[in-house]
């Protein structure tokens, strides 16, 4: 049993608190290997911003959750040598049982996610409510989820979305005592977020996604004021990333993702946490097509594996300063 404040780590209560007052939302960056844990802590380092490492089940599996956990604490003795000692939240993504949220809990996670937004209302309700009775003896805190993201990831799936109903919220954090709520109001994993038949197409023959439900947002926050709300699948799958990719070799088709601006306009409001995934993915591919089509011959990783890094830093840094509105906020 390690508690994460001898790692150094911080839950998500001040940070959020800060962020709903100040307009702004935390990044919440998934990694499951070192480039992207030191693009992410080298990014957030420059930018001068807070941020959330997130571990999905499928990153435990991938990696290791002994060396997860490790690289974590290194990321708090990185930032701090890089020269900014930054708040830094681990945080388990998509819990999908009390069992898992205790371990990582015990293994020096400072935040965890309880998904039970797959099951009936009040089942949701009672697992959400245990895993935050234990959480909270340990100073952990809890985001919970009320509505059904469509997309696939590895670990994340759901052909069917639906919206979250804002008369649920209200009775669902007071039953629950959660600390953060992630709700449904358009966004979805991974990087092909709509059916071509949902979009519209530009000038350019570009999909365009159908705008976010912030009428569902504006009635959530009227039903639980100041309360921290998170957004998952809110990657905007950058299209030259997408190009990039399939002119060296890739077949990505229709990828499309919830534009910047809209997350700038969510990020001002309640929600405090906004989650970013697939871009990264697309930024690191990107980037390892290149120099495999440019430099066939080259075959050391820290040749690819670098620029990707490189790359991936452009990107989360451009988040933080850009987007969400969390640079300087360190
Ligand atoms: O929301 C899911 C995250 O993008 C993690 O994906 O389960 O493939 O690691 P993963
Ligand atoms: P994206 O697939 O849009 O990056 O979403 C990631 C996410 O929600 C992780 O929980
Ligand atoms: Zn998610």
């Amino acid at each position: 049993m390690v508690s994460y404040k001898e790692l150094g780590l911080v839950n998500t209560r001040e940070m959020f608190a800060k962020a709903i007052e100040g307009g702004y939302a935390i990044p919440a960056f998934n990694f499951n290997n070192m480039e992207q844990m030191q693009a992410i802590i080298q990014a957030c380092v420059e930018a001068s911003s807070p941020v959330i490492l997130q571990v999905s089940a499928g990153a435990r599996k991938y990696a290791n959750q002994t060396l997860l956990r490790y690289m974590a604490q290194g990321a708090v003795e990185y930032a701090k040598e890089l020269g900014k000692n930054i708040p830094i939240v681990l945080h388990l993504d998509h819990g999908n049982s009390f069992e898992l949220c205790k371990d990582c809990i015990d293994m020096g996670f400072s935040s965890v996610m309880i998904d039970g937004s797959a099951l009936p209302y009040d089942e949701n309700v009672a697992l959400t409510k245990k895993v935050v009775e234990y959480a909270h003896q340990h100073d952990v805190t809890v985001e919970g989820e009320l509505g059904v993201l469509a997309g696939v990831e590895d670990e994340v799936a759901s052909e069917h979305s639906h919206y979250t109903d804002p008369a649920d919220v209200e009775d669902f954090v007071k039953k629950t005592g959660v600390d953060s709520l992630a709700i449904s109001i358009g966004t979805s994993h991974g990087a092909n977020k709509f059916k071509p038949e949902q979009c519209t197409r530009n000038a350019e023959g570009i999909l365009v996604p159908p705008p976010l439900r912030f009428d569902i947002l504006k009635e959530i926050e009227k039903r639980i004021p100041g309360f921290p709300i998170v957004l998952h699948g809110s990657s905007s799958v950058p299209q030259e990333y997408v190009k990039i990719i399939n002119t060296h070799g890739g077949a990505l088709k229709d990828a499309v993702g919830i534009p910047e601006e809209q997350l700038r306009e969510a990020a001002k409001s309640a929600v405090c946490k906004i989650n970013i995934d697939s871009d990264g993915r697309l930024a690191m591919t990107a980037a390892v097509r290149t120099v495999f089509v440019e430099h066939p011959a080259e075959f050391d990783p820290r040749k690819y594996l670098g620029p990707a890094r490189d790359e991936l830093k452009k990107l989360y840094k451009h988040k933080c300063e850009n987007v969400l509105g969390s640079a300087g906020k360190a």
